[in-house]
């Protein structure tokens, strides 16, 4: 299987990115021939809509640039997969303008599709024959609706050119690809879900709608958690300026932040094992000034910020010091010895919390 990638994100190393590395790779791993395109670094020109390449010179146009030579690629690939981010509902720019020049692979012979759509004519019918398309994209809002736009657009192009659409990869919420430490499981599914996809149209030229759905899965429980966890994203990118174009440096900030871990914590409570279980968990970073209050009653649990006086475990800890237990770089013993994290009231409480609140685990 030939497979054309024609990558239109100006963002190198964001997620549309992300997400179409592990779509090539799971193509290639699986005897794909995948040909990587970085349409931002092409020579393209904006269509003029002179027609000229219906006019003067059929199937040409009066620009010389790189686009003849990727029409001509287009032409011989078995798929072509389209990738960009979800700029104001819809594509990049820089992969309209690619489409918009693609019109020398049109006629003027108006006619209309199978399902009774109005398009122009195809020029080298034979060669559309058996072609499929898709497209990936990437958007940072949740709702599906966000994605309308550009599906219905990827849906007529398909439909007007008789191409199957091979592939509607969507990755909504994209930021949060970035909190592994907080979500792996889940971040981990979507990935082997984009490596599946890959497979798929190595395999059966065609990525199956469980793939697909799986593509997409929720990272955050809900809007309001994504609202939060966006929040405190943009927080640490503002106060990176610059140095957030380099998007693993706010991820280094972002993974640990421990209101997103702290959150995360709650959620996962085990409502059996803490059944029997009530208690106020106080946990204090003085470094950020921050205090969160877990109050645990009979299986379920409310995080509140706010600081309480009383409460039956008080947990006081520098920011770095937690995220370090979360990742297991911080040895919890050693720092209860060295006094990086101090306890006050019901330590055995302490001891339990890995059984109360289980971490997750990839
Ligand atoms: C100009 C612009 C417009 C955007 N419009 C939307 C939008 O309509 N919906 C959305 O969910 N995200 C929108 N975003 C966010 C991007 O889709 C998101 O950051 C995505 O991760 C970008 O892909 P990248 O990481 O490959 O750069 C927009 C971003 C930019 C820069």
């Amino acid at each position: 299987m030939n497979i054309l990638l024609l990558r239109a994100n100006p963002r190198k190393g964001g997620y549309t990115q992300r997400v179409c590395d592990l779509v090539a790779e799971g193509a290639s791993e699986a005897g794909a021939k995948v040909e990587d395109v970085d349409l931002v670094a092409k020579n393209i020109t904006h269509c003029i809509g002179c027609y000229h390449c219906w006019t003067v010179t059929p199937g040409r146009c009066r620009f010389s640039d790189d686009m003849p030579g990727l029409l001509e690629r287009m032409l011989d690939t078995d798929i072509i997969l389209y990738a960009t981010p979800l700029y104001y509902y819809s594509m990049s720019s820089t992969l309209k303008m690619f489409l918009e020049r693609t019109l020398p692979l049109t006629t003027e012979n108006f006619d209309e599709t199978p399902q009774g759509h109005m398009r122009n004519g195809i020029r080298y019918p034979e060669r559309w024959k058996d072609k499929k398309i898709g497209f990936i994209t990437a958007g940072a809002f949740r709702s599906l609706d966000n994605f309308e736009a550009l599906r219905r657009t990827f849906a007529l192009m398909a439909e007007g050119s008789e191409a199957g659409l091979c592939a509607s990869l969507i990755r909504p919420e994209a930021y949060l690809l970035q909190f592994e430490l907080a979500k792996p499981k889940t971040v981990r599914m979507v990935e082997t879900a984009l490596k599946r996809a890959g497979v798929e149209l190595a395999t059966a030229g065609m990525v199956s709608e469980d793939t697909e759905q799986k593509v997409r899965l929720p990272l955050a429980v809900d809007q309001e958690h994504l609202l939060k966890y966006s929040r405190i994203y943009w927080e640490h990118a503002v106060a990176m300026g610059e140095e957030a174009r380099d998007l693993t440096a706010v991820q280094r900030a972002v993974v640990g932040d421990v209101r997103v871990l702290m959150s995360e914590m709650a959620r996962s409570i085990d409502p059996a094992a803490s059944k029997k279980l009530q208690a106020v968990l106080q946990f204090d970073f003085p470094d950020k000034d921050w205090h969160f209050r877990i109050t645990v009653d009979h299986g379920r649990c409310v995080l509140k910020e706010a600081s309480s006086e009383r409460c039956d475990l008080r947990v006081t800890v520098d920011t770095a010091v937690w995220a370090g237990v979360f990742t297991r770089e911080v040895n919890v013993r050693d720092a209860l010895m060295q006094k990086k994290i101090v306890l006050e009231g019901d330590k055995s409480l302490f001891t339990r919390l890995d059984r109360y609140f289980p971490p997750p685990v990839s």
